[in-house]
């Protein structure tokens, strides 16, 4: 029997979380009483060609099938194999083709349970604050590079990733960090700044002193990539690349807030003097450097940091 599109209803569900990839042949979907066949390649039954030879992604009819319970079975002749994130590095020029792939996890949440997420989530985030007082108690590397690891899954414009994050804990290296932004912060605190921006900061209770870039146990430094390079050394432009390392920065500090720590988004005007101090490239600008560690006993915040604009505030809604 050829497949009848009237299936794809009934084949909307299985393999949820997996997806195949089969050579250009012919599937056989078959449940108890039918026998569906699948023609691949074929848009009309939701397969996608890849551009990458011959092979092409079973999608979403068919992984619904599998979730109702239908069992896919290759004709003869046919590989199927379970899909695997390719293994050619992301910027060699080969891997930069369209190939289309399931969405491979869903959240599948009610309306209440998406309430009780965001309320959650809400609740945990409010209790974020920049702390400007740490001890030196000393913080895994590992909790370290799993925030890391969760900034570096922030969308980016072509999802170039321009962003190189410098985790220091050497203490020699946090100490001349310290020196120079201290060296920055007076020339800042002595006029550079301005009145205006003075003015500004003083509810915040700053100055030119950092100690807490010697006595937090991390410092983790943000580095914005102009441009990328490809495996061949050739260049690429990176494109909203303010934009894509901020979302990315928002993402460490929640994910260091999750984790336990408290974090201070520190930011030395001017920052250059980090390209030097830490062997990065002139193509890179420093945004920030976000001191990591646990409160001393008697940290402070300055009150107005509670002082959060209102929903009514900081948003409109056109329903
Ligand atoms: C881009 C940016 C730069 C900042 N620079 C500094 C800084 O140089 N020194 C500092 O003590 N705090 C700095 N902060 C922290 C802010 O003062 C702080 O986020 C604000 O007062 C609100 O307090 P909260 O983070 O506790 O909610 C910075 C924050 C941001 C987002």
């Amino acid at each position: 029997m050829q497949f009848d599109p009237h299936h794809l209803a009934a084949l909307s569900a299985v393999l949820r979380r997996g997806s195949f990839e089969a050579a250009a042949g012919e599937l056989s979907v078959t449940p108890s009483a039918i026998s569906l066949r699948i023609k691949v390649p074929e848009h009309r039954v939701g397969t996608v060609p890849t551009r990458r030879g011959p092979h092409c992604s079973v999608t979403r009819s068919v992984r619904r099938a599998a979730r109702a319970g239908l069992s896919l079975q290759p004709r003869p002749g046919t590989e199927i194999r379970k899909y695997q994130d390719p293994e050619i590095p992301m910027f060699a020029k080969e891997a930069l083709n369209y190939t289309a792939i399931p969405l491979p996890d869903r959240a599948d949440l009610s309306d209440d349970e998406m309430c009780s997420a965001a309320a959650a989530f809400h609740e945990q985030m409010r209790r974020r604050h920049t702390v400007r007082d740490y001890t030196d108690r000393p913080v895994p590397r590992e909790v370290i590079e799993t925030c890391l690891r969760t900034a570096g899954t922030a969308p980016s414009g072509a999802n170039h990733q321009p962003w190189h994050f410098v985790a220091i804990s050497n203490p020699a290296m946090k100490q001349r960090v310290r020196d120079e932004a201290e060296e920055e912060e007076r020339r800042f605190y002595a006029g550079g700044a301005g009145d205006e921006w003075i003015k500004a900061l003083e509810p915040i209770g700053t100055d030119a002193d950092k100690p807490h870039l010697t006595t937090a146990p991390w410092l983790i430094v943000v580095f914005a990539q102009r441009w990328g390079t490809f495996e061949d050394g050739a260049r690429f432009k990176n494109y909203y690349v303010p934009e894509s390392v901020n979302i990315a920065t928002g993402f460490l500090l929640a994910a260091l807030h999750h984790a336990g720590l408290c974090t201070l988004t520190h930011t030395p005007n001017p920052m250059k003097f980090l390209n030097e101090a830490l062997g990065r490239p002139a193509s890179e600008k420093p945004t920030m450097i976000i001191a990591v560690g646990h409160p001393a006993e008697d940290a402070t915040i300055p009150s107005v940091a509670k002082l959060k604009k209102p929903l009514e505030q900081i948003s409109t809604f056109l329903e």
